[in-house]
């Protein structure tokens, strides 16, 4: 038998798969040659494939329209991107190429929005579901922009003050959401989410503030499970109750025209992830039109918020083994040219995993290693993978001529923005160069620098050197 790290991965898993391969020894992401980046720009490095995010916001709405088609579904369905997943700019633009609409959250979002109207890349048409508990800059925000004519802003009720601002401030219309607050996972910490309003009170507040005041629709109920969609009695018990309120509200609220599942829809965090995405898809449209058919009412268009879906896969996050330690007879630690911690702060704040692959080595023996980042904090270490709670690596030796490269994959989604992508970081460890890949017109790969190495002078300059 043999025991080298390719033979470890092809024993484990099927592979190669959808998006990894090996060409000459070296992984292959997407058909692209990692190598060739390494050697071009080094590492750390962050890389955006930009055909992955039109293909995910393609596949979702194919999705949305077989099930819808199969099963006579009278609604329509909307693709909403979540900006908070990635706000970068070249991400926007992508979605917004394809007609997405968007879901923001908080004031700063709508400062994104009009600078993306002044450059032509959206207009007055588009659907902006406003989420979140707001703020009064948010608040005056989102009536600047109804007042200004975006005459789809969609703000989404999280408590039952927020209608009073609109009323005095807004001069037209308003077509409202309103948040159901979910029940939390029964291992949870707490019961019920922060956000929304209480299920037990949407109706009373639907009357009270919402019926009451000609200028105010109700549009939209929006639901969102933050433990995401998963085939799980938790997550189809709480779509269930959404949807029942749904029929309870709709012959009363006329204008109430749309369910938004929110986001949540899983990527793939390890080579042996399973979902069926298209059973699930199915299982949800069929939800909805059999409690309408039930209740007698017509089927609502559905909205999805999708963040982590459209963007998480097109992202991978490339760091150099500068060193090994051998700390105790058992534990052999990597050591990386960045941080975990900070350039990936999920693995760290919500133990998130992420397919994590070496670019080379791939014909050496393997071994059970710990990953350690370059901070001092104790937690700035990744050693377990979705299927096992170990990683193992391509042994390596100090003459080797080429270091040993580590892709994190899928890092595309939340990574930049809780990290603070060139702030300030722990221990003043950089974020990464930020490369952006993409295909020509003849199908070739092209690549280039969205952001260089954030240098010791920008740092210096946000401390106030
Ligand atoms: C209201 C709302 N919609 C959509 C999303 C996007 O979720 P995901 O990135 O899992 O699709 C979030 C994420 O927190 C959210 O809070």
């Amino acid at each position: 038998m043999t025991n080298n790290y390719f033979d470890l991965i092809d024993q484990t898993f099927y592979f190669p798969q959808d998006g990894f391969d090996i060409e000459n020894g070296y992984l292959l992401f997407n058909g692209i040659p990692l190598i060739h980046l390494i050697r071009k720009y080094g590492t750390p490095l962050r890389i955006s494939y930009l055909p992955k995010i039109r293909s995910q916001v393609k596949r979702a709405r194919n999705m949305f329209a077989r099930a819808m088609n199969t099963s006579g579904y009278s609604g329509k369905y909307y693709f909403c991107y979540c900006t908070k997943s990635n706000h970068f700019r070249y991400v926007l633009e992508e979605v917004l190429e394809l007609g997405a609409d968007l879901e923001i959250s908080s004031s700063y979002d709508i400062d994104l929005i009009r600078s993306l109207y002044k450059k032509k890349k959206l207009n007055k048409d588009i659907t902006i579901v406003c989420n979140g508990f707001k703020p009064e800059n948010y608040l005056s925000k989102i009536a600047d922009l109804i007042n200004d004519g975006f005459h789809n802003v969609i703000p989404v009720c999280d408590n039952f003050h927020e209608v009073d601002y609109y009323e005095k401030n807004v001069k037209g219309e308003v077509q409202l959401g309103i948040r159901i607050a979910t029940e939390e996972e029964p291992n949870f910490e707490f019961y019920t989410s922060r956000l929304g309003i209480r299920h037990s009170q949407i109706v009373q507040f639907y009357q009270e503030k919402i019926a009451s005041n000609p200028r105010f629709k109700l549009k939209m109920l929006h639901f969102f499970v933050d433990k995401g969609i998963k085939d799980s009695l938790y997550y189809w018990g709480e779509l269930k109750k959404a949807i029942r309120l749904y029929c309870e509200l709709k012959p009363q609220a006329p204008d109430l025209t749309a369910i938004n599942i929110g986001g949540g829809m899983p990527i793939r965090n390890s080579l042996g992830f399973e979902f069926d995405y298209k059973y699930m898809v199915k299982e949800i449209v069929k939800m909805i039109q059999d409690a309408c058919e039930e209740a007698g009412i017509p089927e609502p268009d559905i909205y999805t918020e999708f963040g982590k879906y459209t963007v998480g896969e097109s992202g991978a996050t490339i760091f150099s083994v500068i060193a090994q330690k051998q700390q105790n007879d058992s534990e052999m630690w990597y050591m990386i040219d960045n941080s975990l911690m900070t350039t990936l702060p999920d693995t760290w704040g919500i133990g998130e995993r992420f397919i994590l692959l070496p670019i080379n080595k791939w014909n050496n023996d393997y071994r059970r290693v710990n990953i350690g980042g370059l901070t001092c904090d104790n937690s700035d270490y990744y050693n377990s993978e979705v299927h096992e709670s170990q990683v193992y690596l391509p042994t390596i030796s100090p003459n080797d001529e080429e270091p040993l490269y580590l892709g994190f994959f899928h890092t595309g989604a939340y990574q930049d923005a809780i990290s603070g992508y060139g702030g300030i970081k722990h221990c003043l460890i950089p974020s990464p160069q930020l490369i952006l890949i993409d295909k020509d017109e003849q199908g070739n790969l092209v690549d280039w620098v969205h952001s260089e190495h954030q240098t010791p002078e920008s740092m210096l300059k946000l401390l106030g050197y």
